[in-house]
């Protein structure tokens, strides 16, 4: 097979997914296809008809590799592609988006509302503790978790501007206590399944870029150790959000879990429709825990691609 591999771009994302691709392409070229890989930029229509490839593989993260601007334009070139397809990634790019269709399916999601970064310089948009959000970033660009205590990256309190002003629109959403937990989501030849919850661990603060990157700064529990009730409710709402939002090929749900509260206290964050496929990353680790090694999960991604 030729496989065009689509990368970097510049979104905030760029690093992660330059990751993403070569660990991809890298693969691919070791079972013995023949690979492409393409750094976007605007031209990447013309490079990839010049390419000619049997399919791309999309390993771009953030806007536009993820928001359906390149699965519009790979649909009008009549080009397959992996991962999901435009209206999918418009509406799961989108954090309010996705919990206007997952809500109402039975998945609970945090509430929240938008605001622009101008007003949070001016007052508290919900009571601490919260978080602040772009509405569209992946990787927890632009994250921050404002606090009674610490008003980690809050710009009211530092009285400067924060991470925020390079982003229209914001969500606010009540800040979810507990921990931290992932399930991914593998369409095969069988359907769609739920492989298995991730855990993780952060010594201090929150799971943010650093600790997503950084060999040794996040402790991933995979299994899970958490009782039997939550890892099924877990693996029902990420194939369920796969479901409903109409992901194809893999994507991966991220939990909020107030242990304190029990069932009622799991709420999903979001669904990713190009999750990070790079070596740290967590659904590679749970297809190979699953006994899929890295390689195999990258021509499932595709075969799902070609169906
Ligand atoms: N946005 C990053 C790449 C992830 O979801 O893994
Ligand atoms: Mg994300």
């Amino acid at each position: 097979l030729h496989v065009a591999v689509l990368m970097g771009g510049w979104a905030n994302e760029r690093e992660v997914s330059l990751m993403s691709g070569n660990g991809v392409a890298d693969a691919l070229e070791e079972r013995g296809h023949r690979v492409t890989r393409i750094d976007m930029d605007r031209q990447v229509a013309a490079r990839i008809a010049e390419a000619a490839p049997d399919v791309v593989f999309n390993a771009l993260h953030g806007v536009p590799g993820e928001d359906g601007s390149v699965q519009g334009m790979l649909n009008l070139m009549g080009m397959p592609y992996t991962h999901s397809g435009l209206a999918t990634s418009v509406i799961a790019i989108d954090k309010q988006l996705t919990k206007q269709a997952l809500v109402p399916a039975g998945v609970p999601m945090p509430g929240g509302r938008i605001v622009r970064s101008t007003e949070l310089f001016e007052k508290d948009p919900l009571p601490r503790p919260y978080v602040v959000k772009p509405v569209n970033e992946g990787s927890s660009v632009g994250v921050a978790i404002v606090t009674d205590e610490s008003n980690y990256g809050n710009p009211i309190a530092r009285g400067s501007a924060g991470p925020w002003q390079d982003f229209d629109e914001l969500l606010a959403e009540p800040f979810i206590r507990g921990r931290e937990l992932t399930t991914a989501v593998i369409d095969g030849a069988e359907g769609a399944r739920a492989l298995m919850v991730t855990e993780l661990i952060i010594e201090s603060g929150f799971y943010d870029f650093e600790h997503k990157y950084t060999e040794g700064r996040t402790t991933h529990v995979c299994p899970a150790d958490i009782p039997d009730r939550i890892r099924d409710l877990c693996l029902g709402y990420a194939l369920k959000a796969h479901t409903v939002l109409g992901c194809r090929g893999t994507s991966r749900t991220d939990f909020r879990w107030d242990d304190e509260r029990g069932e009622a206290g799991l709420f999903v964050l979001e669904t990713n429709t190009q999750p990070g496929m790079t070596p740290l990353s967590l659904v590679p680790e749970q297809a190979r825990a699953g006994g899929m090694e890295y390689g195999a999960l990258v021509e499932t991604i595709i075969a799902a691609a070609l169906r």
